[in-house]
């Protein structure tokens, strides 16, 4: 909850294994509030997680989901097929298999939202969209608090009328997938200072900025600005509690990468990340299909990751990549204090 909090910090959460159950409850228990993700998870392993948070800090904690959405098939079939032949030659060169596009659910939405009500969670986030309204009507007779990511007033308007109690202001420094909740939109450029002067206009909704923010002078900036609290993802990847992975820290680190972009090319879906080989090539050719392009990718990462390729890999990154710190999470969310 964020009345709850000592610290105006939020743990962003981050999907795919880079915050831990050990990250969430150090950012909880250093008085921010820390967010399980729940993307990718089955509901077992997300149980299982929010358990080991549970056991680990006693400071309430909140899980994030992936709100789905409607995928045109018909209009993105031939483009995902040509995508998955240039992804065969790559592949056999890391001894990785592309699997067959699936267009349905993998993520478990239905499953996942209901158990958010009973495993601890104080907060429910969710990205991507907004859930329906019976949905967040359903958390907050749980008691959870429900917080929405939105990246432009439309998008902060249909989440208050769906009930959300908080919007998370994502701007275009973010690291990571756009929340934009048209997958094949563009996403604007709007940073988390211009969302908090645009929306803030427009609600009475506690704000959380998120984008950048990775110095105490970004968090007073943007409480200057009327956020109640910051979200960060980038400052944290490098903490001795994140589940980084060595190929991803090593990039994360390396001189030669010097250049972050917003790119479909991991995904299908736009996300902030440092532009490596696998973003030049592929760039320009990747269709709107998150997560179809996802799943198609996802075993050519994970061999580049075991091989220790910067090249091979998504290096999700804000603009303030460089200043993410070696050191225990606890002490870093302390510093982004003013
Ligand atoms: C590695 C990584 C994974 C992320 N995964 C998620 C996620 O699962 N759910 C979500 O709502 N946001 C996710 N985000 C976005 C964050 O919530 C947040 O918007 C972003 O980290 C803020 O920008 P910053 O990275 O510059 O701090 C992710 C960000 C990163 C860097």
């Amino acid at each position: 909850m964020l009345d709850s909090m000592t610290l105006p910090v939020v743990g962003a959460p981050m999907a795919g294994g880079v915050s831990t159950p050990a990250l969430v409850a150090a950012v909880s228990g250093a008085g921010g509030l820390g967010m399980l993700p729940g993307g990718y998870l089955t509901p077992e392993e997300l149980a299982a997680q929010a358990v080991e948070v549970r056991e680990l800090t006693d400071r309430p904690f909140g899980i994030n989901l992936f709100v789905p959405q409607r995928l045109d098939r018909a209009a993105l079939e031939q483009a995902v097929t040509a995508y998955r032949m240039r992804l065969l030659a790559l592949a056999r060169a890391r001894g990785a298999v592309v699997p067959e596009p699936f267009w349905g659910d993998t993520d478990h939405w239905e499953d996942k939202a209901e158990l958010v009500r009973v495993v601890g969670a104080s907060v429910v986030s969710c990205t991507f969209g907004v859930p329906p309204a019976s949905r967040v009507a359903e958390w907050h007779e749980a008691g959870l608090e429900v917080h929405v990511t939105v990246t432009d007033p439309l998008e902060a308007a249909a989440a208050q009328r769906a009930g959300a109690d908080v919007l998370v202001l994502q701007g275009a420094e973010a690291g990571g997938h756009r929340g934009t909740f048209d997958p094949s939109a563009t996403p604007n450029r709007l940073d988390h200072l211009g969302l908090l002067a645009w929306v803030g206009s427009e609600t009475s909704l506690p704000l959380v900025a998120a984008g950048g923010v990775t110095t105490s002078g970004d968090t007073g900036r943007a409480l200057a600005a009327g956020a109640a609290a910051v979200q960060v993802g980038t400052a944290l990847l490098l903490s001795d509690e994140s589940g980084a992975s060595v190929t991803y820290r090593a990039a994360l680190r390396d001189p030669d990468l010097t250049t972050r972009v917003v790119t479909r090319a991991f995904s299908g879906r736009a996300a902030g990340a440092v532009r490596n080989d696998f973003v030049a090539m592929q760039d320009d050719a990747t269709p709107a299909a998150y997560p179809v392009v996802d799943q198609l990718t996802k075993p050519l990462r994970r061999a580049a990751a075991r091989q220790g390729d910067v090249h091979g890999i998504h290096i999700w990154a804000g603009t303030g990549w460089r200043a993410a710190q070696e050191r225990p999470a606890a002490d870093i969310v302390r510093d982004l204090v003013p």
